[in-house]
């Protein structure tokens, strides 16, 4: 069965203090009022993952890191491990994010290691792909996010793959207040199912869960899920605001 998700990335916002607390809040509202058709995600940054986790012990949201080292363990000054961030209690880690990319250079090799690294140590994994504005206009989007799918991901087996999550992030749409139309993103979804079909069959395509991301918000969030493709989204911005969040989550 497919699962419907909604994951909030809190990118680099929020001091301890405040992520706790931001936190508690939302874990009390969906213990009150339980999402019924999506499952609810955190993707913090890594000093809240053992305080957020001992807050959603009693509830059911879930827990994720936004990025995990190259490297298993060892001399890697600054980095934390795939196996660190599962031993806080998070079940996710987002790889592969356009600002990873793009900021710290992150290539598909890399992100196909930390992947790999990521899955071993007993993470899934939401996956990022997108093109820019510029491969967008000159109609290079789905060769861009097939080399992307293919590079960092396609070297998985089919076991692994049942513990991938799919976002499909079109970078001109992150933070920018443009969305990709409802029809962008099925034709997209659309295309990376069709390429994951190809690769490991029907029933992993079919069971696939392809997040969209890009200024997802409550008044275009209904429009955006409700396409066959799109099974809930990996929120930026409005994931910092209580009432945003969950109006989003209620949307699905
Ligand atoms: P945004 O970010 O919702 O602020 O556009 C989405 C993301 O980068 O995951």
């Amino acid at each position: 069965m497919r699962k419907k998700i909604v994951a909030g990335n809190w990118k680099m916002n929020m001091n301890l203090e405040e992520g706790l607390s931001f936190t508690r809040t939302v874990n009390q509202y969906f213990i009150e009022k339980p999402a019924r058709k999506a499952e609810v995600i955190l993707c913090t940054p890594y000093i809240h993952l053992n305080g957020v986790s001992e807050i959603i012990k009693k509830g059911k949201v879930g827990l994720g890191a936004q990025n995990c080292a190259s490297e298993a363990s060892g001399a890697y000054t600054g980095e934390v491990s795939a196996v660190m961030i599962k031993s806080t209690g998070a079940q996710y880690v987002i790889i592969g994010h356009s600002e990873r990319r793009t900021y710290y250079h992150e290539n598909d090799a890399l992100l196909s290691k930390k992947t790999m690294l990521a899955l071993n140590s007993g993470l899934k994994v939401i996956f990022c792909c997108g093109e820019v504005k510029e491969e967008r206009e000159t109609g290079k989007h789905f060769e861009i996010v097939k080399r992307q799918l293919k590079e960092g991901l396609f070297s998985l087996s089919a076991a692994d793959m049942e513990n991938i999550v799919i976002a499909y992030e079109p970078v001109w749409a992150i933070g920018t207040g443009l969305t990709a139309t409802p029809e962008q993103a099925q034709e997209m979804h659309k295309y990376i199912r069709d390429l994951v079909n190809e690769k490991y069959g029907k029933d992993i395509a079919e069971d696939l869960t392809i997040l969209y991301g890009g200024s997802c918000k409550p008044s275009n969030a209904a429009e955006i899920f409700s396409k066959p493709d799109v099974d809930g989204g990996l929120i930026g911005g409005a994931s910092l605001k209580k009432e945003d969040f969950v109006a989003i989550v209620e949307a699905i």
